[in-house]
């Protein structure tokens, strides 16, 4: 009988050990303060519902939806940058529900110093003049918005900060929204933010949260999302020829990688060709540079030449040193690990 209770035991915490290893349930984030901290800027009932209730929601609605599907395993980044895929808009607004207040919880901290750093200071002095013209047009943007939505601060794909906002639950980094990219504040702008203390005073609302910003943590943050997963991924949808060359390396190389050869042979005709429209395609501003114009070179040659070594049947090993090789010559392009290092680097030193 013993014996039978252990075996139960073990086999639930294996099942559960396997069903955290491969499925991404989502989980309420905690605040980095207790709920009264925050007041008297924002009130702690509204804290803690707006957290264990509205938050919490929907967390809950995600999960319950997603339970049991294949996008169970999805990266919530990865569901909201694809949103246009999903059918059941149900997902739409909980995804971007629990993105959009995680971010929220994250850059407010009550009794917050102005510890921005140089390269956050920079970048606002060259987009918006000030941090007080900054702090303005947010505000304005607050004020302006009609019904429920957020106001965000965000990167652009050409690397600019700029203030947009979005309506419902929606955010920048999906892709059914017209000004895309990483956001690095998000104000909620939905009653149940502040209607308890300030009611339809929505200045008030901007001018308390705009205390609370902690300006470390969106330091930090602009640092991270440059040369992120998430901007290389809306860069390159802005590069329709580069999405769909990504799509078959990534297609093919994976499959390589694992030892699995076939997918390259019979793609090769296509990635070839691929390349070549992508060689000819109009580069966006935001590559248009030296370096990435002789890697489209470079890759062009490559890709022929691995077309050319599967007409020949070569062997599993010429193949896969071949990919390799222009796998490496697409990641010059899209620029991310150098470029991310310099900047994460040059802040971690300060
Ligand atoms: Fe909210």
């Amino acid at each position: 009988m013993k014996t039978t209770t252990t075996g139960a035991i073990c086999s639930v915490i294996v099942n559960l050990f396997i069903f955290s290893m491969f499925s991404q349930v989502q989980t309420l984030p905690k605040l980095r303060n207790t709920y009264s901290d925050y007041a008297p800027l924002i009130d702690s009932t509204t804290m803690k519902t707006h957290h264990q209730v509205n938050h919490k929601s929907y967390i809950d609605c995600l999960n319950k939806t997603l339970q049991g599907t294949k996008k169970m395993d999805e990266n919530l980044n990865d569901i909201l940058l694809n949103i246009s895929y999903y059918k059941n808009k149900s997902i739409r607004y909980n995804a971007g529900g629990h993105y959009n207040h995680s971010l929220y919880w994250d850059i407010l901290k009550p009794n917050s110093s102005s510890n921005i750093s140089e390269a956050l200071s920079n970048q606002i002095t060259k987009d918006f003049i000030s941090l007080d013209l900054l702090k303005k047009e947010m505000k304005r943007a607050v004020k302006s918005q009609i019904g429920s939505g957020w106001v965000w601060l965000i990167i652009s794909p050409k690397g600019k900060l700029m203030v947009t906002s979005t309506q419902n639950e929606d955010n920048p980094i999906m892709d059914v929204v017209k000004e895309r990219g990483v956001p690095v504040i998000g104000i909620d702008n939905w009653e149940h933010a502040y209607y308890l203390k300030h009611k339809q005073n929505k200045e008030g609302y901007f001018n308390s949260i705009w205390k609370l910003i902690d300006w470390g943590m969106v330091s930090e943050k602009f640092i991270k999302a440059i040369g992120s997963d998430v901007f290389e991924s809306i860069k390159t949808d802005n590069w329709p020829e580069l999405k769909v060359y990504k799509d078959i390396m990534s297609h093919t190389y994976h499959a390589a990688e694992n030892g699995n050869l076939n997918a390259l042979r019979s793609l090769s005709k296509e990635f070839m060709l691929y390349s070549i429209y992508l060689r000819n395609s109009k580069i966006p501003n935001e590559f248009n540079d030296e370096k990435t114009i002789k890697a489209l070179i470079k890759l062009q040659k490559q890709s022929l030449e691995m077309h050319e070594l599967c007409l020949n049947n070569e062997s599993d090993k010429v193949l896969l040193k071949k990919i390799v090789d222009a796998h490496n010559t697409f990641h010059l392009i899209q620029g991310v690990c150098i470029h991310h290092d310099e900047h994460y680097h040059h802040f971690n030193a300060r």
